[in-house]
């Protein structure tokens, strides 16, 4: 049953919660009563990826919001993610547990502005990462994530003119590793550039036989000095297949749970970030999402994701085409 007269404060809702009860325990009751499905990114939580249906990359969660029949989808990720979940399961109430879960690489595209730059490149297809609005993404061509970007490039012919959009740093390293000239929107995710080189060095003085793996969101010169480059996916799976013992982790720190549990013998260090006191580097707005909100939300059914039916749509085209490559790829 949803209680009706709950109120949203400050993006949230927020609810007293008696504290006599089991918050992993209620959940689950919750989500099996209410035919829930809970999709949770790698960058959130230890305590939320254990208590969630599927835990995944960005690609990946998009290919399971597109494949539920859930009634409701509680997406533990940002913003950005759960519109995706919205445009690909439209008959699920899709939630999400603080509508300040934002991002700064989606924020660093204003849908004004791009429309210009789009407008001013008529001749050129446009790629945008996933980690835009859905405003953006109805006036995409393709839509890619970390994991399908390099893929769905190269399946485009050499020639072909291209806006990459939004993030500059995945932009360039995708015209390095193909040779190819696409124009790169200029933006950036606070996470993945805020890693420090010198501290980074600093770290692999100390474990030498460490290899340092990096998100392709992190700028060129850590891209550079990385033993491999790859999506949160990829990291994880590079992890899980090479022979070496420690790792220097340089994506948001959420992904070495996931890596701890699939190698508990090996050591992973979260690369620091320029300026911070606690050595790892969390997404402020990924770790937004909390099991208390979760519960609030799941019991509350709010807040709810909504979109305009036209935004979907228009929105739609692009994700279905990145879907349709990476089963295509294999992805
Ligand atoms: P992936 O999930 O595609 O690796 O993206 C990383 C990211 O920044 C998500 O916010
Ligand atoms: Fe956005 Fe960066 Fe946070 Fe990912 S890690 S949600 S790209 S701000």
């Amino acid at each position: 049953m949803v209680v009706e007269n709950v109120k949203i404060t400050n993006g949230f809702v927020n609810s007293e919660i008696d504290n006599n009860i089991d918050i992993v325990k209620e959940i689950n009751r919750i989500k099996k009563e209410k035919n829930a499905i809970i999709l949770a990114h790698y960058y959130q939580t230890s305590e939320i990826q254990d208590i969630a249906d599927f835990v995944g990359d960005s690609l990946a969660l998009s290919q399971k919001a597109a494949e539920t029949d859930a009634k409701i989808i509680l997406f533990a990720g940002v913003h950005f993610m759960a519109e995706t979940a919205k445009i690909l399961a439209p008959n699920s109430k899709v939630l999400i547990p603080d509508l300040n879960a934002g991002c700064s690489l989606a924020d660093s595209c204003p849908y004004d502005e791009f429309e210009k730059f789009v407008n001013d490149h008529p001749d050129h297809l446009v790629i945008s990462y996933v980690n835009t609005t859905a405003a953006i993404k109805t006036i995409t061509d393709i839509c890619c994530t970390s994991t399908n970007a390099l893929p769905i490039v190269n399946s485009l012919p050499i020639n072909q003119k291209i806006i990459f959009a939004p993030d500059r740093n995945l932009g360039s390293y995708i015209n390095r590793v193909t040779g190819r000239n696409m124009i790169l929107w200029n933006g950036a995710c606070h996470v993945h550039e805020e890693f420090s080189l010198e501290k980074i060095l600093e770290l692999k003085k100390e474990y030498p036989t460490a290899k340092i793996i990096s998100h392709p969101e992190c700028q060129k010169p850590i891209q550079l000095i990385s033993d491999f480059i790859g999506s949160t996916a990829a990291l994880l799976k590079f992890t899980q297949t090479d022979l070496a013992n420690e790792y220097i982790v340089a994506t948001e720190s959420g992904i070495l749970h996931q890596m701890k549990k699939a190698s508990p013998k090996k050591t992973f260090i979260a690369a620091p970030p320029k300026d911070s006191t606690c050595g790892c580097n969390d997404c402020n707005f990924m770790k937004l999402i909390t099991l208390k909100k979760m519960y609030n939300t799941l019991k509350y059914e709010k807040p709810e994701v909504v979109l305009d039916d036209d935004v979907i749509k228009k929105a739609k085209k692009s994700i279905d085409k990145m879907l349709e490559i990476s089963k295509k790829l294999n992805l």
